[in-house]
């Protein structure tokens, strides 16, 4: 069980204008924030990172939409982050995530789903790597 995890506030959370709301609910819930950044992802960059799905039908549609718009990339810490943010976030598919979670709140659609969150501790440590180096993790 490691203490941390990786999220992205996708392109239709920053859009709509719930970045605030969003960090409001993660740290409400007992993350601290240890890396942040906001950028706006190239296609190459975005495929890249979910280079693990290439090949899937939604591919294509993910790259094209993650780098539409900005992102805020983040790092979280608590004990047992991965599985509890899993919790926080809900069902990747909004229409299925429970009420009062981050996609039941803030997101519209499977593409369109607010926000990323790691599915393992391995992954975890993968993403928070891609994003930050050792000198902007605190
Ligand atoms: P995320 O947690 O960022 O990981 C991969 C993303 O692909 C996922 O959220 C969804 O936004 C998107 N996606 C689109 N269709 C599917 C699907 N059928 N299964 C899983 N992920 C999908």
């Amino acid at each position: 069980m490691s203490n941390i995890t990786f999220t992205m506030i996708k392109p239709d959370g920053v859009a709509n204008g719930y970045i605030g709301k969003i960090l409001d609910q993660i740290t409400s819930a007992g993350y601290k924030i240890v890396a942040m950044k906001y950028l706006h992802l190239t296609a190459k960059t975005a495929g890249e990172f979910y280079a693990v799905h290439n090949g899937r039908p939604f591919y294509n549609d993910l790259v094209s939409f993650m780098s539409s718009g900005p992102i805020v990339a983040a790092v979280l810490e608590k004990e047992n982050a991965v599985a509890d943010y899993r919790v926080l976030i809900g069902a990747t598919d909004p229409t299925k995530a429970d009420v009062g979670t981050i996609r039941n709140l803030y997101a519209k659609s499977i593409d369109a789903n607010a926000v990323h969150g790691s599915d393992s501790d391995e992954n975890a440590a993968i993403e928070a790597s891609f994003f930050f180096s050792s000198l902007e993790r605190f």
